[in-house]
């Protein structure tokens, strides 16, 4: 197995090639989570892949993570339709920079999407590396916040009145706001990865909530400062989809957000989460 890796100038992001999805092989997987782990962020063109395929492929790295507040694909209960219709104003789905589901108290290690059908124009996702991030803080400010912790919670995008809960306009996503999305965890700002053991800053825009124990103005003001510095061009890898490309993200390290610029156009993703651990 001869694999072709293409990897981004600073090594945040890389193309693979040279393998089949729908038919991998402990061999492959190995060499795939070393990558995988490297590079935070990897894709793969070409992979044309049925839900069941995506699901087998995606087991090769552990088990599936709880998708809560979205009805899964109906035969599919661990595969969630990313979809946008030509018709649609809303802002896409995941169209704010977050690390998928960091308000659980074991966020997903994994997620895998794979796109069905592609807008000609628009429809990237961004990553911010966490790790870059976290390497360029001054020395004194990464461990006055080693010894912080944030809170996260759901409560923005999906409670009744969260910001994907509807609000009037139509959207094809089936979204299940409910209660639960008041919930809150407290997790390490700075997080450690359990497999490459690399400090990550790890905070976003939309689940993370607060500071614990600074007061509201200094904990917003510090949240704020840290994501506009996560946020830098710098940190920040563009990902342009084709049809039938699968890119696999790591989400203890990084943070994504869906672009929009593609309205008039149909577009359709399959995703799938594959469990983590309580981050430290
Ligand atoms: C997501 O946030 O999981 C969706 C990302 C995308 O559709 O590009």
């Amino acid at each position: 197995m001869t694999l072709e890796v293409r990897s981004e100038p600073n090594g945040f992001g890389a193309s693979v090639e040279g393998f089949r999805a729908n038919d991998p092989s402990a061999e492959l997987t190995a060499e795939l989570r070393r990558l995988w782990l490297k590079h935070q962020v990897l894709t793969f063109p070409d992979q044309s892949l049925t839900p069941v395929q995506l699901k087998c492929f995606s087991r090769q790295f552990g088990e599936f993570g709880e998708d809560p507040f979205i009805a899964p694909l109906a035969a599919h209960p661990h595969v969630v339709e990313v979809r946008r219709e030509p018709s649609e104003k809303v802002l896409p789905f995941g169209g704010s920079w977050h690390s998928d589901w960091s308000f659980q108290e074991t966020p997903p290690s994994a997620t895998l999407l794979h796109a069905a059908e592609v807008p000609p124009v628009g429809g990237d996702t961004l990553f911010a590396d966490g790790y870059r991030a976290y390497e360029a803080l001054p020395s004194n400010l990464q461990s006055e916040l080693e010894q912080l912790s944030a809170i996260h919670s759901a409560r923005r995008p999906y409670t009744l009145q969260g910001f994907l809960a509807g609000g009037g306009l139509e959207r094809s996503m089936r979204i299940t706001p409910s209660d639960q999305a008041l919930n809150t965890q407290n997790h390490p700002i700075v997080r450690t990865h359990p497999e490459t053991g690399r400090k990550a800053l790890w905070i976003n825009r939309v689940y993370t909530i607060s500071i614990r124990g600074l007061d509201k103005p200094q904990g917003e003001r510090l949240l704020q400062t840290l994501i506009d510095h996560a946020l830098q061009d710098r940190f920040v890898y563009k990902h342009r989809w084709r049809k039938d490309m699968l890119c696999m993200w790591d989400n203890r390290c990084t943070q994504h957000c869906a672009m929009g610029g593609y309205d008039g156009y149909r577009r359709v993703m399959h995703r799938t989460v594959i469990a983590g651990d309580r981050p430290v």
